[in-house]
């Protein structure tokens, strides 16, 4: 199988939760920022895994990043956007699952938005979204996230017909 986690991260928070995933998944699998997870990258995966934090209350904005990078603590915005990202990608016939993070008590989502452009792009749901929860604005992640990221990647593989490694 070949499975594929694409991130946007602008705090690192998303990025920690994709390895995670990855290594749960199995060997063989990678953890790509948006601007790793390149056309070849992605080509022929069985499986495509992608996720964003929600910002706004939602998958983040052009605009919602431009303003963050006001905020006190300075986003990495190296790196395009899950939703431009999405826009450029390639129609594919493997499977798909899409996660989030995000503080605890926030309305909105970032990962259904995700999971929708995932489908519509010919990728099949595997899986429902899954939520990865932060302790402040721009983290970290509470205590546990990564054992969690870490088992539904596993959860992903045994899906996908695999064992997974957590
Ligand atoms: C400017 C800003 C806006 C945010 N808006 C939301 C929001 O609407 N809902 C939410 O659940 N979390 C919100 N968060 C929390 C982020 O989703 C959380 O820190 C996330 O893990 C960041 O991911 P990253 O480190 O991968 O960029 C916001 C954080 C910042 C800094």
């Amino acid at each position: 199988m070949r499975a594929v986690v694409v991130y946007e991260s602008l705090w690192g928070n998303t990025a920690a939760i994709a390895r995670a995933i990855a290594e749960g998944l199995g060997p063989g699998a990678r953890a790509l920022s948006t601007k790793e997870a390149t056309a070849d990258a992605v080509a022929g995966a069985d499986l495509l895994v992608a996720g964003a934090p929600i910002l706004g209350f939602r998958l983040p904005t052009e605009q919602m990043r431009e303003s963050a990078s006001r905020e006190a603590t300075p986003p990495d915005l190296t790196c395009p956007s899950m939703r431009s990202w999405l826009s450029l990608l390639a129609p594919g016939g493997g499977r798909s699952a899409a996660f989030e993070t995000r503080i605890s008590w926030s309305p909105g989502s970032a990962a259904s938005a995700i999971d929708k452009e995932l489908q519509a792009h010919g990728y099949a749901r595997l899986a429902p979204t899954a939520r990865f929860v932060v302790k402040g604005k721009y983290g970290p992640l509470r205590d546990g996230e990564i054992e969690k990221a870490r088992a539904w990647g596993a959860d992903l593989a045994r899906a996908m017909g695999g064992t997974g490694t957590a």
